[in-house]
């Protein structure tokens, strides 16, 4: 995405935090302006049109933000000459922190209405159903490893054919990097003031082993680029 494209970008899907205070404003920017992520997911065209999206450990609902305000930007005639967005997502978020899905809905809502609705709750208890695409991203490793293929499993069961399930997860195997990864995290956590929390952290052909093993075609990409973290994207599809 060329850096104008960008800067344009970041504006459209941070403005509307401003409403809920400096502190979402400013951490909605950072997030969004150093994470690759979320560029990628346009990049490389993984959503299509009217796609619904359970987005699980949402925090403030910044992939709805982001993809939400591609598509306004989009609309107002200012893509050019990249992948265009995807138009009509719907999103649903689940998050733990009960206070971060209000300001994301607080934030949203009056731009988008209906399309984004984030709510408190646990992911292992979420209902999965109805939904194209399940966003899981850097959330996984806060749960022990029999939920999270408790969790997997009810993924794959929720997801019908052609469904995608894309996460993020950090490679335990990914020596200093990952080490790192893990430090900033548990900073980050605390910042906002949540406790320390315990990781379950698995090496990446782990990670990937336990998706195939549940019928899911994997692409393991990595997705740390401009940060020291050792983090990797995985695009989960049912064939
Ligand atoms: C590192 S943040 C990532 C937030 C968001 N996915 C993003 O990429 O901006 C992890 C989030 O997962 C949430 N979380 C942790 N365990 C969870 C669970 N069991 N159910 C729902 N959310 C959870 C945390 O409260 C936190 O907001």
């Amino acid at each position: 995405m060329q850096a104008k494209l960008k800067r344009k970008l970041l504006d459209f899907a941070t403005e509307p935090y401003r409403s809920t205070g400096n502190f979402n404003y400013r951490w909605a920017r950072g997030k969004l302006k150093h994470d690759p992520i979320f560029a990628a997911l346009i990049k490389r065209s993984l959503l299509t049109d009217g796609a619904r999206i359970l987005d699980l450990g949402c925090g403030r609902g910044l992939l709805a933000a982001w993809l939400l305000g591609a598509e306004r930007l989009a609309a107002q005639g200012h893509w050019r000459g990249s992948a265009a967005p995807p138009k009509g997502l719907l999103f649903r978020g689940i998050e733990l922190m009960e206070r971060e899905a209000v300001c994301g809905n607080r934030a949203l809502q009056p731009l988008h209405g209906e399309r984004v609705q984030l709510s408190g709750g646990d992911m292992r208890e979420a209902d999965l159903n109805d939904t194209d695409v399940i966003a899981i991203l850097d959330v996984l490793h806060y749960i022990p490893y029999a939920e999270q293929n408790r969790m997997l499993d009810k993924i794959r069961a929720a997801l019908g054919t052609g469904g995608l399930f894309v996460t993020r997860v950090g490679n335990a195997g990914g020596g200093l990097r990952f080490a790192l990864s893990q430090l900033v995290d548990s900073c980050m956590s605390f910042a906002q003031g949540h406790r320390l929390p315990r990781m379950w952290c698995r090496p990446l052909g782990e990670w990937v082993a336990e998706l195939e093993a549940r019928g899911f075609e994997v692409q393991a990409i990595p997705m740390s680029a401009g940060t020291p973290f050792a983090n990797f994207m995985l695009v989960a599809r049912v064939a």
